[in-house]
């Protein structure tokens, strides 16, 4: 039972590593919304967001694992409760990038797009911020709850 959550666990590290080309290319969009090509980079932006609401399913698959667990420590708990609260927060910035994209017309004013722009670069530092707050002190906690249980 252990070594596939292991597994799991390595996978979400693994899901990571390109994570800060990806806000890169993603912070770029915005301003790729203002042209004729919009349609394209729009889908890139929402596939971007989908990709990483994907990526907090699986982390939660395991989180409900050691929230279940009698031998997972308070702490353990605790820090994946404010990461819970962490993704709650991504899926409500991710609702209002889709909903701003959805609400402009594309190709998207100037103004919008620096709009945009704003809340893609505070998406993406966040993510950054949270996927650093997750490899350090997360990930090195999970592996060590999975060996012990
Ligand atoms: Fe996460
Ligand atoms: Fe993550």
């Amino acid at each position: 039972m252990t070594q596939p959550k292991k597994m799991t666990v390595d996978r979400l590290r693994e899901g990571h590593l390109n994570l800060s080309e990806a806000t890169a290319l993603a912070a770029r969009i915005p301003r790729e919304l203002t042209d004729i090509q919009s349609e394209e980079s729009a889908e890139t932006l929402r596939k971007f967001l989908e990709d990483i609401e994907h990526h907090m399913l699986h982390e939660e698959e395991i989180f409900e694992t050691v929230e279940n667990s009698e031998e997972a420590s308070e702490e353990l708990k605790d820090l994946i409760a404010s990461i819970r609260e962490e993704h709650e927060i991504f899926r409500e910035k991710g609702e209002g990038i889709r909903n701003f994209i959805a609400s402009a017309s594309l190709p998207i004013e100037e103004g919008d797009a620096d709009r945009l722009g704003l809340m893609v670069a505070d998406y993406g530092d966040t993510l950054l911020t949270h996927a650093r707050l997750e490899d350090e002190e997360l990930f090195p906690r999970l592996d060590k709850h999975l060996e012990e249980s």
